[in-house]
């Protein structure tokens, strides 16, 4: 939900938008008399608030422009893993394009009474496939859902990495790298914390305990060797991993409002069959 929030703040408080999402304030609708997007727009000129909103767009932004290079060279199937409040299946131009959002069975149940208050119609091109990664297997869940296992499938995989066990990430990440040739994923995930400066460790650690307080907390980090290795591992031939300074480049250039990434452990990152 505080993702979800944080986009919906980006559509009411910043621009140029990074993110063009108005379905995120409207899948919120029915949260707003009971909790903050009003609280988000407030503070959202502080610096913590910024620097929190500018990743979770620019992270969202960034899979969909990977996904657009995807379907530009023929994938037709869109995987969001741990998709939460994601809304690209509502917005999505994408002709042909089928999209499967892999969630909690919970969450999911969650996702579509939200809709259904808002009033939004879940589209004929989203199927809702309901897996838990450390119990259950993607393979099973996307087969039920309609997923086509020998076709190319794009993948994203954003604010879930770091909640997994080491075996609940590699049977996921090893299910994408078996898929057809031309398939992709793209994901973040977070740097261990002997690789963070001092003011970057403070301020993972702050993040990592309100995660806790909300149920769910850090618990899998990687070195971009460490992550480079598990994409090798599972088939992968290239990827590439973007820092705060790469990304800022990319979609947060020539701003008067000061919005960008800042602190240096997450990393957004691509690997291609
Ligand atoms: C921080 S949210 C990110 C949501 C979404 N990707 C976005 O960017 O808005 C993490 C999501 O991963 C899901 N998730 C976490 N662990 C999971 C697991 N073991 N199995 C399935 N989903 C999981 C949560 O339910 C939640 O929707």
């Amino acid at each position: 939900m505080r993702v979800a929030m944080r986009r919906a703040a980006h559509q009411l408080v910043d621009g140029p938008l990074v993110l063009n999402d108005p379905w995120a304030v409207k899948i919120l609708e029915p949260l707003l008399a009971v909790d903050g997007l009003n609280y988000e727009q407030k503070r959202a000129r502080h610096a913590v608030s910024k620097a929190f909103r500018s990743y979770m767009v620019g992270r969202s932004r960034y899979a969909e422009d990977e996904l657009k290079l995807a379907y530009e060279n023929g994938v037709r199937q869109y995987v969001v893993l741990g998709a939460g409040l994601d809304t690209f299946a509502l917005r999505c131009g994408l002709d042909g394009l089928r999209i499967f959002e892999v969630d909690f069975p919970a969450t999911q149940e969650w996702k579509r009474e939200l809709m259904e208050e808002a009033g939004v119609a879940v589209p004929e091109r989203l199927k809702f496939a309901a897996v838990d990664f450390e119990h259950q297997t993607l393979a099973d869940g996307l087969e039920r859902a309609g997923f086509d296992a020998e076709e190319p499938a794009f993948f994203s995989w954003l604010g879930v990495t770091m909640y997994l066990t080491v075996e609940g990430f590699r049977a996921t990440l090893g299910f994408i790298g078996g898929r057809a040739k031309g398939s992709a994923v793209s994901l973040d995930f977070t740097l261990p914390k002997n690789l963070l400066g001092l003011v970057e460790r403070v301020a993972l650690d702050r993040l990592a305990k309100r995660v806790e307080q909300a149920g769910e907390p850090f618990t899998l980090f990687f070195s971009e060797a460490e992550m480079a290795e598990e994409f090798a591992r599972v088939g992968f031939t290239r990827w590439e991993m973007l820092g705060a300074e790469a990304v800022n480049g990319r979609y947060f250039q020539n701003r008067t409002d000061g919005l960008k990434l800042v602190g240096g452990a997450a990393r957004l990152a691509t690997a291609w069959r």
